[in-house]
Parts: C-alpha cells; sequence; structure tokens
C-alpha cells in the first residue's frame, strides 16, 4: 500500500471514530495560537473587532470578511467568546449592547442583563442571621438571575444582522467541539480560581482532566457539553436555550444549588431595546447605556463636571487632573448608590443627574487645593479576584458599531456549572443591594432602588460606550472591572477626546478610582510618586496597594477610533493577556 492510501485509510477510520463531521470551516479554528498577535495596535480598513480572546476576535473578523456586518461580527465574537474566555465570555449570564446603526444615524442599548426570578425576595440573599451572606450572595444558585445573553444577542443579530443564524454560530461550535489551544489567559484565570471551581462536579468536568490537572497553555481543550447547546441554539434559536433539555438542566442546576428559578422565569423573560443616555462633550456625542446600568448616567454626569476645567492647561495625569477626577467621582459614586436601580421598577432621575445644570452645581462644590470626604465612611470589601466581565468594540465599513459588554458577575459567575449544559451559571444577584447599606462584592452600597424584587433586574456598571462625531460612529469603546467600569471607561474616552491619543496611548495610560466608599484613590503603576504626594497634600487618600488581589490593574479596554481618514484603529488592552485587535 502506498502512502497516500495508508493516510487516506487512517483518516478514514479518523472520521468515523470522531465522527462529528470536521468542515473546512472548523478546521480554521483549530489550534494555532500565535501569541505575537497579541495586544498589538492594528490599523484596518474594511473594518475591526477588538475582544479579549485571540479566537474570538479573529471569529468576529472572518464573520466581516464574509460580507456580515458589525452586529452579525459582534454576535459572533460573543458566542465565541462563552467557549474560548468562560470566565466572562457567556450563554449563562448577561449584558449590554449598544448598536450604531449608520444609515439611521441612531444608537439602539439592547438590555439583556438577567433578572431575578419571580420568587425572589428582598432578603433572599441574607443568611439566617439577618446578615449579608457571602455564600448565598456569591457562590450559590439563588446569586443566579435569569440569564439574558443567548436572547440578547439572538434579538440583536435577527434584527440587525445580515448573514443566517448558522454562520454565525459556527465558529463558536467548532472551538468548542474541535477545541482550540489553552490559551496562557484562560489557563491563568483558571488557576486562579481553582480551588473554588473543583467543587461543583460540573465545573470540574468543564474545565480540569479527570486527574484535576489543568489543561496546559497549548494543550488541546475540548467542550463537547457546551458545543451541544450552542448547536441547539444555532437549530432553534432562543428555544434551543429557554426551553426543552437546555431549560431543564439550567433549571436543576440552579435549584441543586439552592436557586429559586424556575421554567416560568425562562418563558417569561425578556430583551428590553432603550433608548440610550447620550451627552456632548466638545464636538462629541457621548452615547452609553441607560439604567439598569449606572454606567451611562455617570459617565456623562463626570465629562459633564470635567467640561468646566481647561484640562490640557493641567495636564494629563497630573495632581489637578487627577484632583478633578477623584472629585467628580465621589460625587458620581454617591449619587449611584442613592439614586440607581431598574427603571421599570424605581423612578431614576436621569434627566437630572445627566443634565449640565446639575454638573454645574456639582462642580463648584469642588475645591482645587482641598479633596472632599466621602460622608459616613465604611470599609469597603473588596472583592479578592482579578476583573472579570468582558468587553468587545466592532466597526465596519459601512460606518456601523457594536459596543458589547456582557458578563457572569465574577470570575466564572458563582463557579457552578448546568450539568449536560455545559456553562457556568451567574452571580449577577449580587448586584443587587442585598442589604441597604451593606457593600457588596464590589464594596458599592446601595440603598433601595437597588433592593431585590421579583423579576427585577440588578444595577450594573457595565458603560459600554460608542462616540460619535459630525454624524459618524467615531470612537467604540468599555471595559470589565466591577464598580471601576465606569471611571476607566471615561478615562479612555477622556484621553482620546480631550488629550488627542490615539487608542493605544489611551489605553496604556495608568488609571485611578474612587467609587465614593470606600474613600480611597486607587491607582494603577506608572503614575510619579511626585504626583501622588501633591495629590496626598490636596487631602485625597491614595491607596498605595494593589487592586484586586494584587493585579494592581484597573480595568481591560478594548478600544476602536475610526478617524476622519476611515481607518480603523484597534487598541486591545496589554493588562488582559489574551487580547487582540482583528482587522482586515
Ligand atoms: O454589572 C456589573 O456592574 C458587574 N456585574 C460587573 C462585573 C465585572 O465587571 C466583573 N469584574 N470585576
Amino acid at each position: 500500500m502506498n502512502k497516500k492510501i495508508l493516510i487516506t485509510v487512517f483518516y478514514g477510520i479518523f472520521l468515523i471514530l470522531f465522527g462529528d463531521a470536521v468542515s473546512a470551516d472548523q478546521r480554521t479554528y483549530l489550534p494555532n495560537l500565535n501569541y505575537s498577535e497579541q495586544h498589538k495596535p492594528v490599523l484596518a480598513e474594511n473594518g475591526m473587532v477588538v475582544s479579549q480572546d485571540i479566537y474570538a476576535s479573529d471569529v468576529g473578523r472572518d464573520i466581516l470578511k464574509k460580507g456580515g456586518n458589525a452586529i452579525d461580527a459582534a454576535v459572533a465574537t460573543g458566542f465565541a467568546l462563552a467557549v474560548t474566555h468562560p470566565q466572562a465570555g457567556n450563554i449563562g449570564g448577561g449584558g449590554f449592547m449598544l448598536v450604531y446603526l449608520a444609515k439611521e444615524h441612531r444608537t439602539i442599548a439592547i438590555d439583556y442583563r438577567e433578572t431575578a426570578p419571580k420568587a425572589a425576595f428582598r432578603d433572599m440573599l441574607l443568611g439566617d442571621d439577618g446578615n449579608y451572606d457571602e455564600d448565598i450572595a456569591w457562590y450559590s444558585g439563588k446569586s443566579t438571575g435569569v440569564p439574558g445573553t443567548v436572547m440578547g444577542l439572538l434579538q440583536a443579530h435577527s434584527k440587525y444582522g445580515k448573514l443566517p443564524r448558522e454562520v454565525i454560530l459556527a465558529p463558536a461550535i467548532a472551538l468548542a467541539s474541535n477545541g482550540f489551544s489553552m490559551t496562557p489567559a484562560l489557563y491563568d484565570s483558571l488557576a486562579g480560581a481553582k480551588d473554588r471551581l473543583k467543587k461543583d462536579a460540573a465545573t470540574r468536568r468543564f474545565f480540569f482532566k479527570s486527574d484535576g490537572s489543568l489543561y496546559f497553555p497549548g494543550q488541546l481543550f475540548r467542550q463537547p457539553e457546551l458545543s451541544k447547546t450552542l448547536q441547539s441554539i444555532s437549530d432553534y434559536g432562543t428555544d434551543g436555550f429557554y426551553k426543552g433539555q437546555v431549560a431543564e438542566q439550567l433549571i436543576t442546576a440552579v435549584s441543586e444549588n439552592g436557586g429559586l428559578m424556575t421554567q416560568a422565569d425562562l418563558d417569561d423573560y425578556q430583551v428590553v431595546e432603550r433608548a440610550p443616555v447620550m451627552g456632548a462633550y466638545k464636538s462629541y456625542t457621548v452615547v452609553s447605556m441607560p439604567p439598569p446600568s449606572s454606567g451611562g448616567v455617570h459617565i456623562i454626569q463626570m465629562m459633564n463636571i470635567l467640561s468646566g476645567y481647561d484640562l490640557k492647561s493641567m495636564g494629563h495625569n497630573s495632581a489637578d487632573y487627577l484632583h478633578v477626577l477623584t472629585e467628580s467621582m465621589r460625587r458620581a459614586y454617591a449619587d449611584r448608590s442613592e439614586y440607581l436601580g431598574d427603571p421599570d421598577f424605581v423612578d431614576v432621575p436621569v434627566k437630572t443627574l445627566i443634565s449640565m445644570a446639575y454638573a454645574n452645581g456639582l462642580r463648584d462644590s469642588i475645591e482645587m487645593e482641598q479633596a472632599s470626604t466621602s460622608e459616613g465612611v465604611r470599609p469597603g470589601v473588596l472583592f479578592p479576584e482579578s476583573p472579570e466581565t468582558t468587553h468587545f468594540s466592532v466597526m465596519d465599513s459601512e460606518g456601523n458599531a457594536v459596543s458589547n459588554t456582557y458578563t457572569l458577575n465574577f470570575t466564572f459567575g458563582n463557579g457552578k456549572s448546568v450539568a449536560g449544559a455545559g456553562f457556568l451559571m451567574n452571580n449577577e444577584m449580587d448586584d443587587f443591594s442585598a442589604k441597604p447599606g451593606t457593600p457588596n462584592g464590589y464594596g458599592l452600597v446601595g440603598n433601595e432602588a437597588n433592593a431585590v424584587a421579583p423579576k427585577k433586574r440588578p444595577l450594573s456598571s457595565m458603560t459600554p460606550v460608542i462616540v460619535i462625531k459630525d454624524g459618524r460612529a467615531f470612537m467604540v469603546s468599555g471595559s470589565p472591572g466591577g464598580s471601576t467600569i465606569i471611571n476607566v471607561t471615561m478615562q479612555v474616552v477622556m484621553n482620546v477626546l480631550e488629550f488627542g491619543m490615539n487608542p493605544a496611548q489611551a489605553t496604556a495610560m495608568p488609571r485611578i478610582h474612587h467609587q465614593w466608599l470606600p474613600d480611597s484613590v486607587f491607582h494603577e503603576p506608572g503614575l510619579s510618586i511626585d504626583t501622588l504626594r501633591l495629590l496626598e497634600a490636596k487631602g485625597q487618600p491614595v491607596v498605595d496597594r494593589s487592586f484586586w488581589g494584587g493585579a494592581a490593574t484597573l480595568g481591560i479596554t478594548q478600544t476602536i477610533v475610526r478617524g476622519e481618514d476611515g481607518v480603523f484603529q484597534g487598541a486591545a488592552d496589554p493588562r488582559g493577556h489574551g487580547s487582540k485587535a482583528s482587522g482586515y
């Protein structure tokens, strides 16, 4: 037998044994890691996808190449991230997507945030002693909200996309069923959370080898159960997730972990399209997410305050600039704790909060030489793991843009998985104010406006942003980072809009964060010690310590800027290793 025949016979046997036919399309995504492509600023003429994962960015770019628009690419990227970046990419969580439709000069805010189950009640996240209980609020089935991601992505696709659903889901299915080379980013994330994750039998089976060890970077990592679920979504749309076997498996997993979700909750789940919040900054229009996210309201509120200063002459990241940033943050986050919640349940004074008149008053209360203090300071409980929500940005040649942030809340959600269906459960219920006045997993305090109630959406900080200039989408950005998201995103937007930086520069600059309570200015490495001393001299409580488990980073932004020349400039944040800008 000659060599060719031998190879053909062996290949035939291989196909019979491992029969889930590998199409040419799927083979593209077999192991092909190219580390050198990570974090590079990329220029492209036809379209751009920037996400926290190298496979997912390439999936989106290839959908653009196939003739898909920004929405097709975003949805494909979203499903791919659920496979390759499961610490935050998800089908079991929720999020927000801003879609800018170039032809209509219109931005739509798609709210696919999780909801509390019908059986939810105000004190459900408290222990028997009536106190906030982390085991319940962070790790139990009660921490899981009714997932919105699948309906959100599919609704965005069916209303605003162009390519067939099967084409959009094919890359994610391939990545799950054929596997991909374990990335260093996922390996590190799993290693960091392994003790928690291995406690759950399904999570252990999905992410660890049978001997309990991890797949090392470069080793083939497959997720057959997830691939089945994605196939069901591809075949049956939302019914493939919210009804039938997947739904049953989800309900079983939630209730085995003490949760309250039922099939009726899945039947009732609705995605809501909302009018985005908009603000003007110089010649730009900043468009972002309205409540139940606090992100859009507060990024606009803070930029309104900042617009009254001559920031250029203060100088980027000077003590004066960092001072007015901190003062704006302290005021905005204080308002957040008081006024923000799900607008379908409480009246949120959005108009006032984003009005220039209100910002003028707040600015007047800021003294340049003396810091204010946050009233009623309580020590914040900061969650000791790395930020794991994830953001991706997409722009296409027609001028459409998508800015999407979605999450399971903590890294790998509550750490529990849905047996048989291959995906993790969120712990988004902790974004409610479980016990008004008591800080949640991000040290955020809230009150009645964000108390738990049946079918209510927990307040979020996720801040997807699209900036419009001269009637065209100019910039897309956003970030993970829990409570820091609003501040992080604002600093990147300001770096571009106010300080004229390109997106790579804007991304690289060190950032600060203040969230009212605790009354501390957290900062990244890279700020001059002289500057920090000047800031302290004004009375700002600069905290010289790592934020979130030694990571010392604030956020992981994914940004695209499209200049007047029409060229897309993509900047994947090096803070999240694995991030990639994919353009063509
Ligand atoms: O919606 C929110 O504000 C949070 N659930 C986001 C969580 C997050 O960014 C995770 N990173 N720390």
